[in-house]
């Protein structure tokens, strides 16, 4: 297949057509498993990634800065004080200065109009590293993950417990995008946003995977393949966490719902995670859990993307 990525932006993961995500697992994971070959071709010596965050990150700063250094490039973070994105100087003027740079930026923020911003002004790719309203990097690595497990995503039953929120659009996109079926549990009031379900539902129908909403997690949860879940308040919602804790209750991955699902569900949680809270520290450890190979294949998935939207 012809490579239909490169010098493309990733803002969200219905961007991406279900066989353009099989072609960046499939080159993470070959350069996941030849990281002697890989380092030696240097795929990206002499590119500059630079990584704009508004919020905090481990997963997100290390393994793409490792993975430029992997790949022979070199990745440059810049902080929330570096240079105050909006604030100190307008995101437009951010994005047409650091092309002038860099090969792709990688950004994390608040709004989501802000990455599209970058987006819109940067001559260079642009990638979204979280987003209020996506998460894309952390779906590719999920279904690496799933892959690695499962030996396939299409046709699995995926279920994700929690927050209506940023990975759960994703989530939902993705899955549609590779015939995955997708429910999420949400409790009333934090369901994903309805436009996203309704184009997730859309895109489904071509792939044949069906993406639901559920209230009740253990209905939602009976023969799952991938039982998955994520923080009850994200950053920038601290403010509502103990009014979430409440209403979140009966919505944790825990061993009782693993009970419901298929006895090789793989456990995934994007991390950071609050034990006790949307996960119980004892499922997590469990030989389903797959939480640490899905935090390593960060690094992976993103490799096989910046290779194809950014290699020669
Ligand atoms: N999963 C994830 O994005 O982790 P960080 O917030 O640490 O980058
Ligand atoms: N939903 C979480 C994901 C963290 C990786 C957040 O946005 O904080």
């Amino acid at each position: 297949m012809s490579n239909t990525l490169r010098g493309r932006n990733l803002l969200s993961m219905s961007d991406l057509t279900g066989a353009e995500i099989l072609a960046i697992l499939d080159q993470g994971a070959e350069l996941k498993a030849n990281r002697a070959k890989a380092q030696a071709a240097a795929p990206l010596a002499g590119k500059t990634l630079g990584m704009i965050f508004q919020k905090p990150s481990l997963r997100t700063r290390v393994s793409f800065e490792a993975g430029m250094t992997r790949l022979g490039g070199h990745a440059i973070y810049l902080s929330p004080v570096d240079f105050q994105l909006g604030k100190r100087e307008s995101v437009e003027d951010v994005a047409i200065v650091l092309s002038r740079y860099v090969d792709v930026i990688m950004a994390r923020v608040f709004g989501h109009d802000i990455v599209a911003d970058l987006a819109k002004y940067a001559t260079c790719p642009v990638i979204n590293g979280l987003s209020d309203f996506e998460h894309p990097c952390q779906i590719l690595a999920d279904f690496l993950t799933i892959r690695e497990r499962k030996g396939t995503l299409k046709g699995l039953n995926a279920v994700y417990v929690g927050d209506g929120n940023n990975v759960a659009h994703s989530l939902m996109y993705g899955a549609a995008r590779v015939g995955m079926h997708m429910t999420i549990a949400a409790p009333a009031g934090f369901d994903p946003h309805a436009k996203v379900l309704s184009e997730a539902q859309q895109m489904g129908r071509e792939t044949g995977a069906t993406i639901r909403v559920s209230h009740d997690p253990a209905e939602a949860a009976k023969n799952a393949d991938v039982l998955y879940t994520d923080v009850w308040a994200s950053m920038g919602q601290e403010a509502e966490a103990e009014a979430r804790r409440a209403k979140f209750q009966g919505f944790q991955l825990n061993t009782k719902l693993m009970g419901y699902a298929k006895q090789d569900v793989v456990l995934l949680h994007c991390l950071p995670a609050h034990y006790g809270e949307e996960i119980e520290y004892t499922a997590s450890r469990t030989p389903n859990s797959a939480i640490f190979d899905q935090a390593e294949n960060r690094m992976h998935a993103q490799n096989g993307l910046l290779v194809l939207i950014a290699g020669e």
